[in-house]
């Protein structure tokens, strides 16, 4: 048939849906169609829980998932902090981004390292989905922290300090309404939908290179290897084909990274690593995205590692806080509720599984069971010990804490199968899983 004769595609929400629901191919109309009426209220949140259900069994085609993400951007502002120079030169704008891990607290102690080394990182942070934390969350544990930013305080920021963390806000208002709606419709887990999300919100935020972490393993949203492969390949692909040079590490999230997982507990941990120290594994993620980022932004001839031994890092992060309202010497909480599991053997720690730790935090009031919902700063799980330590009888494995000790049973029962103790040390799971871009 003549293209000039094929009737338009039929621009109503039953329509899309089922078309979607059917295994077809969403057209470029409908998917303007859909985002944008969503994003202005015009469709309803029942066809649009139907309509993300159908993406989630039936998946996206390369070419809708670029024009998804597409018209996601076009829904809102898109940030451009090109004309903004440091010593008369352009800024290095650069960013990350985490698919969504447990215990995640990277981007708290990278964005000082990046901005230490002179990188400009104009980052659009979320807040906690599914299981997972948001970095947004973590840092509002942070008495006065605020991440409503104006453009121009985040362009000030940028200019005199390096960074800025923002909520996303204007930028990708789309994906702040699907992300919501995902969250309580049990339709997170979709490479289409992850990936349009991030990707969204990350072209939508000006940062001029991207480096991507995509999690692999129990903790992660897509739980083989292949499916965060091909998640990040399409990702990389959707930053570049944008214009936004992106590259992504495949890094293990089946145990958590570092000693904490909550709110205010990964704050303090984040600045052990900013003082020089703190888990290995929180260290070296942090270390080799700032290298993978530095690159990415085209800095050369400076040591991420010694930002964090001389102190600059530490000094970055604490201007950085300050001036977003945030003031550390005012102390982060812990809940008053605490609970502990101990060891009923001993032998060596052979397993602790990242989703379960990341229930147990979510049970004790870590993250939301519905949208808006606020979080408690003080909740959070702390891991005494690691895959590999030794432990002995009776000896503590995980601390609990929450403001609301009705919580605590829930919590406990989500760690009942979350570990074990055997007599051979489990073998080593390598962080860093491989590369692309
Ligand atoms: N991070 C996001 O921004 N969106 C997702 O869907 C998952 C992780």
């Amino acid at each position: 048939m003549d293209a000039s004769t094929t009737a338009p595609p039929p621009l109503d929400a039953p329509s899309v849906i089922a078309v979607k629901r059917d295994g077809g191919e969403l057209c470029d109309a409908q998917i303007d169609w859909v985002i944008d009426g969503y994003t202005q209220g015009r469709i309803a949140e029942e066809q649009m829980s139907a309509l993300l259900m159908a993406i989630y069994l039936r998946g996206m085609t390369t070419a809708e998932i670029t024009r998804w993400t597409a018209a996601m951007v076009a829904s809102g502002q898109r940030f451009d902090f090109t004309d903004l120079r440091r010593d008369g030169k352009p800024l290095a704008l650069v960013d990350k981004h985490s698919t969504g891990g447990v215990g995640d607290k990277i981007t708290i102690a990278l964005l000082p390292v990046v901005m230490a080394c002179g990188g400009a990182v104009p980052q659009a942070a979320g807040r906690g989905l599914g299981h997972t934390g948001g970095t947004l969350d973590k840092l509002e544990a942070i008495p006065g922290f605020t991440a409503e930013l104006s453009k121009n305080q985040i362009r000030q920021q940028l200019c005199e300090l390096g960074a800025a963390i923002f909520a996303a806000g204007e930028l990708a208002p789309a994906d702040r309404k699907i992300y919501a709606l995902r969250d309580i419709t049990g339709t997170v887990e979709s490479l289409p939908l992850i990936a349009s999300s991030v990707m969204s919100k990350k072209l939508a935020e000006g940062a001029r290179a991207l480096v991507l972490d995509v999690k692999v393993g129990r903790g992660a949203f897509l739980k083989t290897e292949a499916e965060s492969r091909a998640l990040a390949r399409t990702m990389v692909d959707l930053g570049t084909a944008s214009g936004v040079p992106t590259r992504a590490l495949l890094t293990d999230m089946n145990r958590p990274l570092g000693y904490t997982v909550g709110n205010a507990v990964e704050v303090v941990e984040s600045l052990e690593v900013l003082a020089g120290g703190g888990p290995g594994d929180v260290v070296e993620l942090t270390l080799a995205l700032a290298a993978e980022m530095l690159d990415a932004a085209g800095i050369d001839g400076v040591d991420p590692a010694e930002t964090l031994r001389d102190g600059s890092a530490m000094d970055r992060f604490e201007r950085l806080v300050a001036a977003q309202g945030g003031d550390l010497r005012a102390g982060l909480p812990l809940g008053a509720a605490t609970e502990t599991v101990t060891a009923a053997r001993g032998g060596v720690l052979t397993d602790v599984d990242a989703m379960a730790v990341a229930m147990a935090a979510w049970r004790l009031g870590a993250g939301r069971a519905e949208p808006g919902a606020p979080v408690q700063a003080g909740a959070g799980v702390r891991i005494h010990r690691r895959p590999g330590d030794p432990v002995t009888a009776g000896e503590t494995v995980f601390t609990l804490y929450t403001d609301t000790p009705d919580r605590l049973p829930a919590a406990l029962a989500e760690l009942d199968d979350a570990w074990s103790v055997g007599d051979t040390a489990p073998p080593e799971l390598p962080l860093l899983i491989d590369r692309l871009g």
